[in-house]
């Protein structure tokens, strides 16, 4: 058979039909594009609205973020930029701490009031201490801060170490005292 004598209504049929089709999946494409446009216009004007955001607010912004790291001046030229402040932190005030009578006698008298050098009284030597104690606290505490010299030997101004507060050393006195009895 000629294919050219095909009968005509068959193919005007199947052309019609085509067409349809493609008319429906045109229209329904277009209808998604459109429904997309509208979503997302309407999202973008509710997360970045202008007027959900305040121009000038958002320019100082960014200008902030893109400002020069630093900026060059020529000799001459006035200084732009106001000089930098140095701040700094607040010192606490030193920690004063004493030493107590025996932690002075360990460190200052021990050397000589532990064997006697010099003939210095020995720590805890009752007998070497009675007659110095029968003096009165107050003049060994005297003594042991200026400085004596009596006939047993010398004892330097606070046994050397004027560092040590006068306080120290009295309760050092009474520290060598106390154990003396
Ligand atoms: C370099 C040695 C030396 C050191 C260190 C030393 N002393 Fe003496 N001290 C002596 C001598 C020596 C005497 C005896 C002086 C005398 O009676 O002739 C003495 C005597 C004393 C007396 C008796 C004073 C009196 O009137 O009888 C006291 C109290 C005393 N010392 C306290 C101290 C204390 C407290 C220290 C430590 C902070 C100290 N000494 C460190 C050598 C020393």
């Amino acid at each position: 058979m000629d294919p050219c004598n095909l009968p005509r209504s068959i193919d005007l049929k199947h052309d019609q039909k085509l067409f349809n089709m493609k008319s429906l999946v045109i229209g329904v494409l277009a209808f998604v594009a459109l429904a997309a446009l509208v979503v997302a216009t309407k999202v973008s004007d509710l997360t970045q609205g202008v007027d959900t955001i305040d121009a000038h607010d958002y320019q100082v912004a960014v200008a902030d973020r893109i400002r020069p790291f630093g900026q060059v001046y020529m000799p001459g030229e006035e200084l732009q930029a106001a000089a930098p402040t140095v701040e700094t932190a607040e010192e606490p005030a030193p920690v004063v701490t004493a030493l107590s009578g025996p932690q002075v006698y360990n460190t200052a008298c021990l050397a000589c009031h532990g064997t006697g050098i010099g003939g210095a009284p020995i720590l805890g030597d009752a007998a070497m201490w009675a007659p110095r104690i029968a003096q009165g606290i107050d003049l060994l505490k005297d003594r042991a801060i200026n400085g004596y010299t009596g006939s047993a030997g010398h004892m330097p101004p606070k046994g050397g170490r004027i560092d040590l507060s006068d306080q120290e050393i009295n309760d050092a006195v009474d520290y060598m005292a106390a154990e003396a009895t």
